[in-house]
Formats: C-alpha cells, structure tokens, sequence
C-alpha cells in the first residue's frame, strides 16, 4: 500500500531484518565492522528503523480508516515539535510529543464506523462511545517498548486545563505538556479543517475561539506560542492544498 503520509518521518520503511542481525552476531570480533562500538551503532540504527516502520504502519493503520488526511498528522507533528522546543523541550520528550502528534487519534479505530462517520451530532451514548478513544490508543500503544511515553501524551490529549476534559479530569499542569501542545493543535486543525458534512471555520474565527478557550480549555502558554505559527503558516497550507483561506470558509 502506498504511504499517503509523506514527510521525513516516514522515509525509511525497511524491516528489522534479522538475517542481517544474525550474520554480522557470526562474525563478531573478527573485523572492525563488527567491533562493539559498530555493533551498538548497528543496532540503534535497527531500532531507529524500527521505530519509522512502527510509525508508518500505524499510520496506514489510520488510513485504512479514513482517519488521516494525508500531510495533516505530519503538519500537526511540525508544529507540535515547533511549540514544544520554543517552550524549552529537549530530546527525548520531543520524540515522545511527535509520535502522540502523529497517533493521537490510534484509538479511534476501535469505535464503530457509524459514529466516526456520523453526518450529525452524535447522542449522549454515542458521544460517550467516541470519548473512549484515548483509552483504546493508550491500550495499544503501551504495549509497545519506547512507546510508553508517547501512550501517556495519546491518553490525555481530551483533557482540559479546567479539568472538565476526560479520561482524568486532570487539570493545569497536572496534563502532561505534551498532551497540552497536541489538545491546542488538534483543535485549531479540526477548527479549519472541512468535513464532509461541514465546512472549515475562517481562520480569523478559529484564532478568535482558541484565545477565547486560553487558559479554559487550553493551556494559554501553548496558545500563545501556536497562534503567531498558525497564523503564518496556514496561508501556505491553503496554498499546497490547492485552495486558499478565502475559499476555505
Ligand atoms: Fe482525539
């Protein structure tokens, strides 16, 4: 199937391969390429690549779906990693903050295609139904190893800094700073993004209900620090999507 995702985070889609694993464990000690040094490089390398293919195929995964939309979970992940080293963020949590950008929304294939794709506004049990997605991502994604982390940023990104979000109720500092950046980004593309059965907001009207939501809903140091980047970046989005702002509202 082909990668619809693109972007530099889904370059390399070679398999850990454990013939390659097994002919160079032969020759160990025997030649420089095998020196423990170019070993212990080999296998970062191997779970670097792992860890791509992990990604790519959970983002097909998505596709298969229809819960992606192409460059959108890669966009999301740029700024994501953008808002996150402007408020100081270093290695590993951006890594961490860039795969919970990229599967935020994992666990919204285990809720049925009727409610995903619901033309309407979904009932209170409906509603309830679709609010378990955090949960199912957390389920899945913990249980992959260097993954853990990224799972617990996926597990709160509905939580609100009032603490009337879910699966917690956390509130303030108490949500994780990646699951903050993601909840403030998530919502602005889903404000002026269109859907089958509605069309984006403005981009004035979506600038206007994030900083209404600052320090309610979101984390006002993450909307202060997004909204200058929206604002310069979604005209070129509009651009590389083939359409404008204007014809977006
Ligand atoms: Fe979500």
């Amino acid at each position: 199937m082909p990668n619809r995702t693109g972007g530099a985070f889904f370059t390399s889609q070679r398999p850990l391969e454990a013939s390659a694993l097994r002919s160079s464990a032969m020759a160990k000690g025997s030649t420089p390429w095998c020196s423990p040094v170019v070993r212990v490089k080999q296998i970062e390398e191997q779970l670097v690549t792992l860890r791509t293919s992990l990604i790519c195929a959970f983002n097909q995964l998505l596709d298969l779906k229809d819960l992606n939309t192409g460059v959108h979970s890669t966009r999301l992940a740029e700024w994501a990693i953008h808002v996150a080293s402007e408020l100081g963020l270093e290695e590993p949590a951006l890594a961490d903050i860039e795969v919970s950008a990229l599967l935020h929304d994992i666990g919204k294939v285990g809720i049925p295609d009727a409610i995903l794709n619901k033309p309407a506004r979904l009932t209170p049990e409906e509603y309830e139904l679709m609010k378990k997605h955090p949960e199912y991502g957390w389920a899945v994604l913990h249980q992959v190893p260097g993954f853990q982390q990224a799972s617990l940023l996926i597990l709160h990104h509905h939580e609100s800094y009032d603490g009337k979000g879910y699966p917690g109720g956390l509130r303030g500092d108490e949500i994780p700073i990646g699951s903050r950046i993601v909840s403030v980004i998530d919502a602005f593309d889903a404000m002026v993004s269109s859907r089958p059965y509605r069309t984006g907001l403005p981009l004035e009207e979506a600038v206007r209900r994030l900083t209404e939501a600052s320090g309610t809903q979101f984390d006002p140091s993450v909307v202060k620090i997004f909204l200058p980047l929206a604002e310069a970046e979604m005209p070129s989005v509009f651009a590389a999507a083939g359409t404008s702002i204007s014809a977006a509202l």
